[in-house]
């Protein structure tokens, strides 16, 4: 018999059933073997075991160490075949398939072999499955059925392992050795897949045990909680207490998590509308069925009591909320905007969107205000991170996205990343990374602390260059001069692909001595040999990538630092293939689609400028409305309108413009300016303690959608559970727009994918169909490019020609002084999530429950400062008080803090330097001094009075103890 498996498939992956184990991972090789198994004939590609073989011609050998996102192990011996002409009973699993093989699955002889081998295990293992919380859903269970164990000889009276007692350190799984088959596959999951190498199988035979760390509680080792092992566990050993709790789900639907731009797909798994828990999919195309423990196991804020489920108004922000209908509430909010239009004029009112909603809710705000606001006063948080990403890649690539997928690192040969700290903030990438480097790629990491990564297990002779904060662009033309002056360009790209021109000038500029290593040593404080040998290190790679984050954008040349990396990209032709490019690593979960929805006020869906009479008229003809031809307010602009008394409404959905904008206190003066501020959050965020309308949000379970990750993907989100407040966010926003006067209608978020496919060329090929059919779709997809476009500017650039920028480096203002001597940067942590918001609502607290400040011993040791120390940090904008905890990742001179907790006030003393092109606030440098105190600040004792009026008023006047107090007041309590 013929199998009908196209052997071409097997190099694709993507045509394999997301729901089947198929053993052990795919090969890639081109290079095809035919061999027969149980009579049916298949070819697969070279180094294929015969296990996964099996499996891809649809026959199912029992196995229990195998899975195939696994290296095969070959321990448990279920998996073994007869092969002609071989003597014994190989294992399948370890066994590679060769041509003219001829394999048996089953006979009487591999029968009796595998009821052995089960009884082993049963022998030792606790019989208690009706209880266990497997039950159901138990490897061991399905595979005693599957090789008709009826009987287990060896009695359950000798050695067993059945009262080894259970760690429950981990807030959201629990470890039970007694139900352990030591199959391994956890710490196989820890090391290849996660790339943590937190597990070891301690001691020999019988003796042998899984261990976390040295033998401690999973708390107390290095494990970061990302649930593979407990993912590969076949038994109940390793089960998330969601499970244990609750019992098996009894349905699931495919999902996009809604916390990080890496975008993992997720099976949320259901019992009725309740999340029992969530499984990373196989078939997502950005994680491949891996997960961090925001995904994974972080979805309890979604029903979280401090959830707002119904609308409220108050007149001024002292009075207390009232509750009304969701009528009434959009009756008040468009009265006040229309009747504040009439009295301060057109421009007077504005909108920002949220790069955690949707792309369908954000292309309506943006909507609302152009049609309905009749103004462009629309922008998006992504102002605040990645605002430099778009200005920098179009101005010198021709688009504002990366340019590659995820799965292009395992082509890179040298990784740089750059002000990017992927384990924490892009977990799933990160181990993807971590993957590649221990296949021999060399690592380059350009940041003034020591990330993790520079740690990966495994992986010898990473480079750091560790630079002083805000030198990142001497430090980018220092490795091109490098790159130019020995001849290390790649000429040929250069003359096809560039600009010959702009190539010539900017030459000219890089090979300037004053960028040469030698010379920018004192701007960047690293030695020049260092920069040398990594600028030799990249552009001699066959390929070269480049990874970089806020690190880069979050300067006051955050802009010009982006076209230097494209420079570079361009110069040492890493551009247009797998394997290499220049990649932005998005913060939040749909940074890119905010952008790509013209949230911009300078900018219509697909980054179209509103000034392009072309553009606007076919938006006006869609929308029926004219359009102003004039880029409206930014953030900041609206902020110092606000204050200046030109600005007076503002509609926020789903941002926490109080707390995740720098020089809070000025911040909050533009917000009690303000005389209607609407709110639409998921919670009482700090921006919504000094707003008139709250309209409650909806969380990613309850509503359809797509969100965009950082390659240009689009994924679909899928309503898992009705809306608490009973309407999805864009309801809201249509609501909102029909009570102005403009008429909206949509049935379904679908017919606004359609309706943004028809207007924006880089969509017109995406439709919720198109991507039930695909998955996902990275765009542009469109008529040449139909089912998206996984790596850009293959053969040209959208402009044509790559275009080298002029990059000069320019000293920030927030130079460390005499008076502020040190300069403080700012980043994430892996457990909580940009402001907190939903984290802060998770079990996630017991790894980071305040920001702390990090600071070298030898800045501490001058200022008498010991770890566990409060202190206070203060800069031109303001103080704030945090707990010091001395450490060496840092170099010295150099403080490093999170956002978090809104108590914490990381964002007073941030000021408002920002980039030059696009506004970016200078987070990453802050001129510091430290010293040590004992009591919070003034404005965080003035942040704790206000968080208490504002819960109070929230539950009807009774004054609260604010969970948001800075931990400097909470420990003096
Ligand atoms: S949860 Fe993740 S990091 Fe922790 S032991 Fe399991 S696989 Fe390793
Ligand atoms: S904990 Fe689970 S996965 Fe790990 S060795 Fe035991 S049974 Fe296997
Ligand atoms: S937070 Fe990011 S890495 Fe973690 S599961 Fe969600 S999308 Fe994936
Ligand atoms: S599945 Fe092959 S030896 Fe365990």
């Amino acid at each position: 018999m013929l199998h009908y498996y196209d052997p071409k498939q097997a190099l694709d992956p993507r045509h394999l059933s997301p729901e089947r184990d198929y053993g052990t991972p795919a090969r890639l090789s081109e290079t095809l073997v035919s061999l027969e198994i149980d009579g049916t004939e298949i070819s697969v590609p070279e180094g294929t075991s015969v296990l996964r073989a099996a499996a891809l011609a649809d026959i199912n050998i029992p196995k229990l160490c195998a899975s195939d996102n696994l290296e095969a192990f070959g321990s448990c011996r279920l998996c073994a075949v007869q092969i002609e002409g071989k003597r014994g009973l190989p294992a399948s699993c370890t066994t590679p398939v060769e041509a003219g093989m001829r394999v048996t699955t089953q006979n009487a002889r591999l029968a009796k072999l595998r009821r052995n081998v089960m009884e082993l295990y049963i022998s030792d293992h606790p019989l208690d499955c009706l209880t266990c919380p497997a039950n159901g859903d138990c490897e061991l269970q399905d595979m005693a059925g599957a090789v008709g164990l009826r009987e287990v000889r060896y009695g359950f009276d000798g050695d067993n392992h059945l009262d080894a007692e259970t760690d429950d350190s981990n807030p959201y799984f629990s470890f039970d050795p007694s139900k352990c088959i030591v199959c391994s596959r956890c710490v196989r999951a820890c090391n290849e897949v996660q790339g943590t190498f937190a597990l070891t199988i301690e001691g020999r035979g019988f003796e042998s045990k899984v261990a976390a760390g040295q033998s401690e509680a999973f708390m107390d080792s290095e494990c970061v909680s990302c649930g593979a092992c407990v993912q590969a566990c076949p038994t109940s050993t390793l089960m998330e207490k969601s499970v244990i709790e609750q019992g098996q789900p009894e349905h699931s639907v495919v999902t996009t998590c809604a916390y990080c731009g890496v975008g993992c797909s997720f099976k949320a798994e259901m019992q009725g509308d309740r999340v029992v828990r969530m499984v990373p999919y196989k078939g997502g195309d950005a994680n491949h069925g891996h997960s961090c423990v925001k995904g994974r196991f972080a979805f309890g804020y979604a029903t979280h009591p401090d959830r707002l489920k119904t609308p409220m108004i108050r007149e001024s922000i002292d009075q207390p909320w009232r509750e009304v209908g969701w009528e009434e509430a959009i009756a008040f909010a468009a009265e006040r905007l229309k009747a504040i239009q009439a009295r301060h004029g057109r421009e007077s009112i504005g909108g920002i969107t949220s790069s955690r909603c949707t792309n369908e809710e954000t292309y309506l705000v943006q909507k609302l205000v152009r049609a309905a606001f009749h103004n462009n006063n629309t922008d998006t948080c992504a102002r605040v991170c990645h605002s430099p990403t778009g200005f920098g890649l179009k101005a010198t690539l021709g688009e504002s996205a990366g340019t590659q997928t995820f799965d292009s690192v395992m082509k890179a040969d040298a990784i740089v990343v750059i002000g990017a700290n992927p384990t924490d903030a892009h977990p799933v990438f990160a181990s993807q990374m971590r993957k590649r480097l221990r296949q021999g790629a060399e690592l380059i990491v350009v940041d003034p602390r020591r990330i993790d990564l520079l740690k990966t297990p495994h992986h010898r002779g990473a480079q750091h260059l560790a630079l002083r904060p805000g030198t990142n662009v001497a430090m980018i033309n220092a490795l091109a001069h490098v790159v130019i002056s020995e001849g290390l360009e790649d000429r040929e790209f250069i003359a096809k692909r560039c600009d010959e021109s702009g190539y010539q000038a900017w030459r000219e500029f890089i090979l300037d001595p004053r960028h040469a290593p030698e010379n920018v040593e004192a701007i960047t404080g690293v030695p020049a040999e260092q920069v040398r040998r990594a600028a030799r290190t990249y552009a001699s790679a066959p390929n070269g990538a480049i990874y970089y984050g806020l690190g880069v954008t979050e300067h006051s040349q955050g802009s010009s630092m982006v076209m230097g990396i494209a420079n570079l990209a361009m110069a040492t032709g890493n551009i247009g293939r797998e394997g290499v490019g220049v990649n932005p690593l998005r913060g939040q979960n749909n940074v890119q689609g905010s952008c790509d929805m013209g949230s911009f006020p300078h900018e219509l869906p697909g980054y179209q400028h509103v000034a392009d009479p072309a553009v606007r008229q076919r938006f006006e003809a869609a929308w029926g409305v004219p359009i102003d031809d004039e880029p409206g307010l930014r953030i900041p602009n609206m902020f110092d309108a606000a204050i200046a008394g030109d600005f007076k409404a503002l509609y926020v959905q789903g941002e926490d413009i109080a707390q995740s904008d720098p020089n809070t206190q000025h911040v909050e003066q533009a917000l009690r300016s303000l005389e209607c501020l609407i709110v639409q959050d998921i919670f009482l965020n700090e921006t919504a303690k000094f707003a008139h309308v709250l309209l409650p949000g909806s969380s990613f379970l309850e509503k359809d959608g797509t969100f965009t990750n950082a390659e240009r993907r689009i994924n679909r989100v899928r309503k898992v559970m009705p809306p608490l407040a009973g309407k999805q966010d864009w309801e809201v926003t249509v609501d909102l727009a029909n009570a102005l006067g403009y008429p909206m209608h949509y049935d379904h978020p679908a017919q606004i994918m359609d309706e943004i496919a028809s207007l924006t060329p880089s969509f017109s090929g995406v439709s919720y169909a198109r991507l039930d059919e695909l998955g996902s779709i990275q765009w542009p997809c469109n008529e040449v490019h139909p089912k998206g476009t996984p790596t850009m500017h293959i053969e040209d650039f959208p402009i044509g020609l790559g275009q080298f920028a002029i990059t000069d480096y320019v000293a920030s203002d927030e130079l460390s002084n005499r008076r502020f001597p040190l300069l403080l940067t700012t980043g994430r942590i892996l457990s909580q999530y940009n402001v907190g918001a939903q984290t802060r609502r998770t079990d996630n607290q017991a790894w980071h429950d305040e920001d702390v400040l990090e600071l070298h011993p030898a800045d501490a040791e001058l200022r008498g400062v010991r770890d566990g120390d409060w202190v206070g940090i203060t800069s031109r904008a303001g103080q704030t008080v945090l707990r010091a905890r001395i450490s060496e990742r840092m170099p010295p001179g150099v403080v490093y803090t999170t956002f978090h907790h809104p108590g914490s006030g990381a964002n007073v003393i941030t000021t408002d330097s920002s980039d030059w092109a696009t506004n970016c606030p200078e987070y990453k440098v802050t001129a510091v001094q430290v010293e040590k105190v004992s009591q919070p600040s003034a404005w965080q004792q003035q942040f704790q009075s206000f968080d208490r009026l504002q819960l109070g008023l929230l539950r009807g006047g009774k004054d609260e103890a604010g969970a948001s107090r800075p931990p400097a007041e909470r420990a003096n309590e």
